[in-house]
């Protein structure tokens, strides 16, 4: 059976889910569900009386293996082949542009840079239309912490602008932003921009089969706050592949645990925004554009990454 094979290389692991705590369906660990415990379904029956039959006959019948709480997909082989492809497309994309962004272009420019490079390699631009955005990227510059929409202002000395690409590749999703500086960083900016990408990459570090995804937000606000700045709240990282946003939310602040354990094969983006005043945002006028409440710079990295059976692996790295 399909679950039998999951619990035991999670075993071979090292981590023992045969207790307690722990109980196997549908392609996923559940915490706290136990043949003895109470049925998710609102029953009052013990669950080995009620739902654990049927969700054993769905755990070996499944498609697709659901997690059976927070609607997070665990994407089966041939997803993951095909969210890959997208994800190196969407890295390509920021290495074209890395070598092109310079002061005097306009984001414009971007948004026809990066649209032209997603069309050209036959994959759709995830942004365009999406519940209405007007572009083909995301273009954030100084206390714009994200959504910025591309237009005609120019990029100048000083800015720190993050692009925001994300491409459609066979019906793949693949997300991932980059910091860029115009000219020479300022002694802030810089500093900012710096724990900004360390903030990502100890968010990365925390990934890894059987923690509970709350630990990402944990190790980030650390790192964040010890260095004076704060963490955006009213945005977070998203599940990823088959849809653009997908669950879970991923808090990149610290807090309690919801009871969401990695599981390998699931897929998320890690995108902290850390700023360099209040967290707080505001939203302009064209319901997209997040801006810092109080206007100080603002600055994100983001990846998208797989939960493998001993790590992450970063898909777009
Ligand atoms: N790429 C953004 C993210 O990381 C989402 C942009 S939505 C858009 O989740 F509509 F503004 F493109
Ligand atoms: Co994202
Ligand atoms: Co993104």
């Amino acid at each position: 059976m399909q679950g039998e094979s999951k619990i035991k290389y999670m075993l071979d692991n090292g981590t023992d889910f045969r207790n307690n705590e722990y109980y196997f369906i549908w392609g996923s660990i559940v915490k706290g569900l136990t043949r003895n415990s109470v049925c998710w379904c609102g029953s009052g029956l013990k669950y080995k009386k009620c739902h654990l039959e049927s969700d054993l006959i769905s755990s070996r019948d499944a498609k697709q293996p659901l997690s059976l709480t927070h609607g997070i997909t665990i994407k089966t082989e041939k997803q993951i082949e095909g969210i890959r492809k997208s994800c190196s497309l969407t890295k390509e994309i920021l290495d074209m542009v890395e070598k092109r962004i310079k002061p005097g272009i306009t984001t414009n420019e971007i948004n026809e840079w990066v649209h032209e490079y997603i069309v050209s390699h036959g994959a759709v631009p995830a942004p365009l239309n999406y519940n209405g955005f007007p572009k083909s990227v995301c273009t954030s510059i100084n206390d714009v912490i994200c959504h910025g929409i591309p237009d005609d202002t120019v990029l100048k000395n000083g800015d720190i602008v993050n692009v925001d690409v994300t491409t459609i590749l066979g019906g793949y999703y693949g997300d991932s932003g980059r910091m860029f500086f115009m000219g020479n960083p300022s002694e802030e900016s810089g500093k900012l921009v710096r724990v900004a990408k360390e903030c990502l990459s100890i968010g990365i570090e925390q990934v890894m089969p059987g923690r509970d995804i709350s630990e990402i937000g944990n190790a980030i606000e650390k790192h964040a706050s010890m260095n004076g700045f704060s963490v955006v709240r009213d945005y977070g990282g998203h599940g990823i592949g088959l849809l653009f946003h997908e669950e879970p939310h991923i808090h990149h602040y610290s807090g309690k645990s919801r009871g969401i354990m990695m599981l390998p094969n699931m897929v998320f983006t890690i995108e902290p925004m850390i700023n360099a005043g209040k967290h707080g945002s505001r939203l302009l006028i064209d319901n997209w554009t997040a801006v810092t409440v109080d206007g100080k710079l603002s600055a994100q990295w983001e990846h998208t990454v797989r939960v493998t059976e001993t790590g992450v692996e970063v898909l777009t790295g």
